[in-house]
């Protein structure tokens, strides 16, 4: 949240209400940002296709039963011309590292409830999203990437 200018128009969705209370909370205490918070599940949630300036998502690609649909709704949430924007972790470039993960992802799955594995460039690029800007850190685990709609 004090990443975004002061005028945003916000709308925050996640589907767990205490989720959405911290982050309700911390808005309220903190930032005061113009935001709706809205308890769902983007699998299925209906908002209006190219209704959205930015679609942000940090740390979410891991979590989604179903990442590739959840890609093609941010594709059709985003307006023509306007920006995706992603901050994910998955699998390390690092060949033993990725090894681990994978063996380890049904403990870290059990603990954390993502997973630890997801290739995410194949899943950008697999999905209709256009990836314009990728940078990578922390072995490869963590992408950032500046996106466009197609
Ligand atoms: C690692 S947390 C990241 C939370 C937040 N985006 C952040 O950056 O702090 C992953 C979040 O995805 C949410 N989530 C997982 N599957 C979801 C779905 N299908 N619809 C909406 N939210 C979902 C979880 O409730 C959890 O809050």
């Amino acid at each position: 949240m004090p990443f975004y200018p002061t005028e945003v128009e916000l709308t925050a969705v996640d589907f767990s209400p205490s989720m959405l209370e911290k982050a309700k909370d911390a808005n309220d205490r903190l930032y005061g940002l113009n935001a709706e918070f809205i308890q769902g599940d983007v699998d299925s949630l209906l908002l209006n296709d190219q209704a959205f300036d930015t679609v942000v998502s940090t740390l979410t690609l891991c979590a989604y039963r179903d990442p590739n649909k959840v890609l093609h709704n941010m594709n059709r949430w985003c307006k023509p011309g306007g920006q995706i924007l992603l901050m994910e972790h998955g699998t390390s470039s690092n060949k033993a590292i990725s090894i681990a993960q994978t063996a380890l992802d049904p403990i870290a799955y059990a603990i954390f409830g993502c997973h630890h594995n997801r290739d995410i460039m194949k899943l950008l690029a697999e999905s209709p999203i256009k990836v314009k800007k990728s940078e990578r850190y922390m072995s490869g685990i963590l992408h950032l990437m500046w996106c466009s709609p197609r």
